[in-house]
């Protein structure tokens, strides 16, 4: 395992109003990795991941990325850094196409000054190499509306995006949630390319099985609060499935810097 994270938060925590979202919560993404985010609803992952992606500010603590504290003032400054986010819902847009969606704000070119203008032919290939690259062989027409691919091609395209745009720390808010047996195998598959490529990943799940296939560190929210936190083999499936489902065995292990 490699012993420089290349994110990690220190001690942060976020309210709302009066609502401790999270409290104190310090954990690390490393090259090569998968960091398996769990908890119940309302624990705190998505307002986690939105601090790590320039979405919410921490109210207390310290983002440290490649080794120095950030502050992010939107998700372009953490885009920037090589910080790319796969929400659940929002990652890709129905009705565009999918070389569109591909290179949304990032369209290529041809042509200057006033004769500038998309270059689809361009766009179309490469969006169609790299969905493909993901293992995708179904999708050969870049033109095809993204509402017609299925909920695993959808993931995969927006993964294919981030890695494209450089992301060194891809973060994907519950990829595998709408999908069933075969897609979700389709999206755990694309985890484990990308972190053998090296990508330093955040995989937030419900599904204690999706976790445990791929992850390399846990972190189990409860309430806001790291629960526990432990690396793989050091727990059972009984145990990681007690501890997602309230934390019995609630230990405040973990706390560390
Ligand atoms: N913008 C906000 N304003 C007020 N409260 C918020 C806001 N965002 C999150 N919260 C609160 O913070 C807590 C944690 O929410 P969060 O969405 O991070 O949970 P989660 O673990 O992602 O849950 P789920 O599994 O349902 O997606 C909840 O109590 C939620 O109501
Ligand atoms: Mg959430």
């Amino acid at each position: 395992m490699n012993t420089e994270p290349l994110m990690a938060l220190k001690s942060v925590s976020r309210s709302f109003g009066n609502n401790l979202a999270l409290d104190n919560v310090s954990l690390e993404a490393y090259p090569g990795e998968v960091h398996c985010l769990l908890g119940d609803n309302g624990a705190g992952k998505s307002t986690l991941i939105k601090t790590m992606s320039g979405v919410v500010n921490p109210t207390e603590g310290e983002i440290h990325f490649g080794g120095a504290a950030v502050h992010f003032r939107s998700p372009r400054d953490a885009q920037d850094l090589g910080i790319g986010t796969v929400h659940q819902d929002v990652g890709t847009i129905p009705l565009i196409s999918v070389a569109r969606n591909f290179f949304l704000g990032k369209e290529p070119t041809k042509g200057w000054g006033p004769f500038m203008r998309y270059d689809s032919a361009t766009a179309n290939r490469i969006a169609i190499e790299q969905i493909r690259s993901m293992g995708i062989r179904r999708i050969s027409d870049a033109e095809q509306l993204v509402g017609t691919m299925s909920g695993g091609e959808r993931q995969a395209l927006a993964i294919a995006r981030a890695l494209y745009f450089g992301a060194k720390l891809l973060i994907l808010d519950e990829p595998t949630a709408a999908l069933g047996v075969k897609e979700s195998r389709i999206v755990i598959e694309l985890i484990k390319s990308a972190r053998a490529r090296g990508i330093a990943l955040v995989f937030i799940t419900h599904n204690a099985t999706h976790a445990l296939q791929v992850g390399d560190r846990f972190t189990v929210l409860i309430q806001g609060r790291v629960a526990s936190q432990f690396v793989k083999g050091e727990k059972t499936r009984e145990e990681v499935l007690n501890l997602m489902a309230g934390g019995e065995e609630f230990d405040s292990a973990g706390h560390g810097d």
